[in-house]
């Protein structure tokens, strides 16, 4: 037995919720790769983007030309971090489908930061708007207008690293009952390396963009950032982008020697090299972008946009299969406790049935009181009294339960020696039926 179901036994395994999925498996997963990845590109892009409007303000101070760049910079930040949260939404549901009880866990016991997540990211964004409409208005008072975007850079720069501790939390049920909160769960053996290689991508990702925006037939470079030439900026961008891919090639592979082993397996790393690969090549044309002259530097874009397409969707591809796999044991033992659950439900339900027998006895008892109130003062059992006694009467009806109804509602004359019995029409069909079960059953 492996050391993570040796845990496992240790602690107490909820049960599954034992609802049908609402789409195949399969979809479900593939969803949330996609959405997710689509969400995380815009999400870099409202960090990179906030980031280098600080950055590049903060050169502004000695070289007044770089103020142009910052708000440039910082105006598609407005579009892309609405995109950000609108796109988060898709991830979110579906990782609550697939992972119900990991993903509330994870939450659970991170709670208050978790939560705390949506007064930050509005803070952020005010902040944002802030510094976006006082350019004018505060230029003579830069230490705030500075302050204001490095408040909302510092916030972005800290949110990822509450999702990526939950996120990594989710993984390891075995660890939930020696986590104790938000700050115990971030030294995780996993978190600071997933979070640097997060950031760096934000900066890879960002720089793509700024070469890209800056680049387009319609931006109107030359009015808008009169200090720079096109080429001086999107060299810059495409640098950015190279320097933070090669600061991956650090990050990545101390995020992947920190993975718990447990999650480890051929797929994850043959998905991970075919990601590394495609990065290989898009940093070579990164590479061969800076060094080329103007008009060749564009040609490789759409080559390293399509190889880092590729490397993404290799590493979303990888994240996920690690997680199963780390979930796996958990899994297990969760579907073996929800069978046992539906085992004793299926239990309770035979009892349930059986109980209708009970029930009989119980109309049993009704017809025997039934009997007492209605009967009792003609009929005894050995003796004679206005009406004959039971002895007599009841082996006439022996298997006869309708024709003693159909008596008991309208007697007939019978006996000379006996007065007429009266009829008993106001007695419900039930009533009379629980009487006949009862003299019956006698
Ligand atoms: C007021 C007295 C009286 C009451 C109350 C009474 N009975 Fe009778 N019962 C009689 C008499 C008298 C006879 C005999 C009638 C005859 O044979 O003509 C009789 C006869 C019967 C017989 C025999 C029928 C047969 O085919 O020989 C049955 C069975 C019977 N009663 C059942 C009941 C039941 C059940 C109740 C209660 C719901 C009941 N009786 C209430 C007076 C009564």
């Amino acid at each position: 037995m492996n050391t993570v179901l040796i845990q496992l036994l240790q602690i107490p395994v909820p049960k599954d919720i034992p609802l049908e999925m609402p789409l195949p498996h399969w979809l479900l997963v593939a969803l949330l790769i996609f959405s997710f990845l689509l969400h995380i590109l815009f999400v870099n892009l409202m960090i990179g983007g906030t980031a280098l409007t600080l950055w590049a303000e903060l050169l502004g101070l000695r070289k007044k030309e770089y103020n142009d760049v910052a708000i440039e910079i910082e105006k598609t930040v407005t579009l892309n971090k609405s995109l950000a949260v609108v796109l988060g939404v898709a991830p979110l549901l579906s990782i609550n489908v697939l992972y119900t009880v990991y993903f509330y866990s994870a939450n659970a016991i991170t709670g208050l930061f978790w939560i705390s997540i949506i007064p930050m990211v509005i803070v952020a964004f005010l902040l944002g708007y802030w510094h976006k409409y006082t350019w004018e208005k505060l230029r003579n008072n830069k230490s705030l207008h500075i302050a204001i975007i490095a408040g909302a850079t510092l916030i972005y720069l800290f949110v990822p690293f509450i999702f990526l501790t939950n996120i990594n939390l989710m993984q390891f049920p075995e660890k939930w009952a020696s986590v104790d909160g938000f700050f115990s769960a971030m030294t995780l053996a996993n978190v600071f390396p997933r979070y640097l290689h997060f950031i760096t991508a934000s900066f890879a990702v960002t720089g793509l963009f700024v070469f890209w925006y800056f680049g387009r037939r319609s931006y109107e470079f030359e009015k808008n950032i009169p200090g720079f030439s096109r080429y001086e900026i999107r060299r810059k961008a495409m640098s950015l982008a190279f320097g933070a891919s090669i600061a991956q090639v650090v990050f990545g592979p101390l995020l992947f020697i920190t993975l718990p082993t447990e999650g480890i397996d051929w797929d994850l790393v043959i998905t991970i090299g075919i990601g590394v690969t495609a990065a290989v090549f898009a940093m070579v044309w990164m590479w061969n972008s800076i060094n080329a002259e103007e008009h060749r530097m564009e040609k490789y874009f759409w080559p390293i946009v399509l190889a880092l397409t590729i490397t993404v969707g290799f590493m979303g591809t990888g994240r996920q299969l690690y997680r199963a796999n780390a979930l796996q044991p958990h899994q297990e033992v969760m579907a073996q406790k929800t069978a046992e659950y539906l085992q004793l439900v299926e239990e309770a339900k035979l009892a349930a049935e059986s109980g209708e027998m009970e029930k009989a006895e119980n109309i049993a008892m009704a017809g025997e009181k039934l009997f007492e109130q209605n009967c009792v003062v003609c009929h005894q059992e050995e003796n004679r009294l206005v009406g004959p006694p039971l002895k007599e009467i009841v082996p006439i009806y022996e298997g006869k339960k309708e024709a003693l109804i159909a008596w008991i509602k309208k007697p007939g004359k019978k006996r000379d020696d006996y007065p007429p019995m009266p009829g008993f029409t106001q007695l419900s069909e039930e009533k009379l039926e629980s009487i006949a079960d009862y003299m019956l059953k006698l």
